[in-house]
């Protein structure tokens, strides 16, 4: 069985190399999956550069990837949820860059066949955490104002759907090229942050501010946003005390007790309306030059979309 691994941390084509493993077995409370398709988050690249250790530290050759999907090729006696040959969407620890994983069942949902493999490893990292960050951490009712910072990307995309099919007054924010996108997810009102100062069109109209951005790059921008008393949450680094106006801030980290399962049921349920756009740039033979090309151009900054590998 193929996977592909990194040997240590370093640059992409220095370290990722495919290796081969022996499957692993499947105990109670497991499935196998052989993976059709995997999707490439900036936490994977943060990972690979080593800037994790110290919260995580790992074997070498390691197995990285949390987002996948693929067909159910085994199941322990006795298991009901799941049968052979079951298209599901999977949110491993660890180990979906490669052809195949075993993994707690509660770790997996069925998926429609109107919902590719592709599109489902694209919604795992970024939809779960959509969905914990709005119904699990902040309970948002729809009164609310909610100001998406980097509405553009993997997790802002979603924000912005989930939101306006909430019936919140979504505000957004990401570069110009990305304005009609969003607009068309449900945006009531955008402002890119490369032409003007979304911080001075948006000033304290927000009650909750949701920094979105890769490596928390609107703290400035949003604390304008903010009404007084607000509650500003991220998904990186919060704004240092000193910066801070009166409000509730709160950093999202996944939780143990947010369970995979029900946010796979939110977000299958709003695709079966037809009101979940997953936003996919690229979809990349299932090679480890894929890998390669995705782990480099994920560290610059590139077109809104999700890479995703995929088996053809
Ligand atoms: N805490 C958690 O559990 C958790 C979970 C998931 C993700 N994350 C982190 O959250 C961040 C977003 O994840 P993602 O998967 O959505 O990433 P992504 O798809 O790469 O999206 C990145 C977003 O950042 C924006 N951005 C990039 N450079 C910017 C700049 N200089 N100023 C303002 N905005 C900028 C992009 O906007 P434009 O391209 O339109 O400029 C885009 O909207 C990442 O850092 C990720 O590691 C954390």
């Amino acid at each position: 069985m193929e996977r592909f691994a990194i040997t240590g941390y370093g640059e992409p084509n220095k370290v990722f190399q495919t290796i081969t493993a022996q499957p692993r077995e499947v105990t109670s409370g497991h499935i196998r999956v052989a993976i059709h398709a995997f999707a490439i988050n900036p936490y994977d690249v943060s990972l690979r550069r080593g800037e994790q250790q110290e919260f995580r530290s790992l074997k070498f050759p390691y197995v990285m990837g949390n987002d996948a999907a693929g067909i159910v090729t085994e199941i322990f006696p006795g298991e009901t949820d799941f049968s052979v040959g079951d298209r599901v969407v999977i949110h491993p620890v660890s180990g979906a860059y490669g052809q195949e994983v075993v993994l707690p069942t509660k770790k997996a949902a069925k998926i429609p066949a109107k919902l590719s493999f592709a599109q489902a490893a694209s919604l795992v990292t970024t939809g779960i955490t959509a969905y914990n960050l709005l119904f699990q951490l902040l309970h948002v009712n729809s009164s609310q104002t909610v100001m998406v910072l980097g509405a553009s990307g993997g997790v802002g995309s979603l924000l912005v759907q989930l939101l306006h099919q909430n019936k919140n007054r979504v505000l957004a924010s990401a570069s110009k090229r990305n304005e009609e996108k969003i607009k068309s997810w449900g945006a009531d009102e955008f402002s890119a942050y490369d032409t003007e100062d979304s911080g001075k069109v948006f000033f304290e109209q927000a009650d909750i501010v949701i920094d979105a951005t890769k490596g928390s790059k609107s703290g400035a921008i949003g604390l304008k946003i903010l009404k007084p008393g607000g509650t500003y949450v991220a998904l990186n680094e919060l704004p240092t005390e000193i910066e801070r106006k009166d409000g509730t801030y709160l950093r999202f980290v996944p939780k143990k007790d947010y369970q995979d399962q029900r946010a796979f049921a939110y977000l299958l349920n709003v695709f079966a309306k037809g009101n979940l756009f997953v936003n996919i740039a690229e979809i990349l033979p299932f090679e480890l030059e894929s890998v390669i090309y995705a782990h480099e151009k994920i560290a610059g900054h590139p077109a809104a979309g999700k890479i995703v590998i995929a088996k053809s």
